[in-house]
């Protein structure tokens, strides 16, 4: 999908309404298909972890993320990561990783802690598989 399209879609009327009606206070599924983001059928979590994830999404996460997150429970510029996987749909956790900007402006999860945290996360330059290489990573975080 090419990227430039992207921008255009959120800001149309129709995909704010269908953010609207799946309010996702509850972490309801995004009405990804129209958006580009990811839904639930794009992410596949195996029962046992893939520790040769878990070592490349540990690196990303010390070079990319540390300064604003820790891996307990204590909020530092942004939250800490502890728990995580428990309290978020793996969907939700790459779209933030991956649509930022997006998920701050439209997603009622994402906007409440965007009110709590008053830092705007920036957009990480990271691909697809290295966010789900630091989704693998957080589900060691338990
Ligand atoms: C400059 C600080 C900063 C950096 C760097 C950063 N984040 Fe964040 N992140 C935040 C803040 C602040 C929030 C809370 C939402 C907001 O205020 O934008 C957040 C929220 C999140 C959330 C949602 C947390 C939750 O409890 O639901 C995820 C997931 C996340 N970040 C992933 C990442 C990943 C992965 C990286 C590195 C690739 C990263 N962030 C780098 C500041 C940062």
């Amino acid at each position: 999908m090419p990227k430039t399209s992207i921008g255009s879609i959120y800001e149309s009327e129709a995909y704010k309404q269908a953010l609207q009606a799946a309010d996702s206070v509850q972490d309801k599924p995004l009405p990804a298909a129209s958006a580009g983001l990811l839904s639930g059928r794009d992410v596949r979590l195996s029962p046992v972890l893939d520790e040769a994830m878990v070592a490349k999404g540990q690196r990303l996460y010390a070079s990319n993320c540390q300064a604003c997150h820790s891996l307990g429970t204590d909020k530092t510029v942004g939250p800490g990561w502890q728990g995580i996987t428990v309290r978020r749909q793996p969907e939700w956790i790459l779209n933030m990783i991956l649509h930022t900007d997006a998920m701050l402006t439209h997603d009622a999860t994402a906007r409440k802690l965007l009110a709590e945290y008053q830092v705007r996360m920036p957009t990480q330059t990271i691909s697809q598989d290295e966010a789900r290489q630091v989704l693998e990573f957080m589900r060691t975080l338990k």
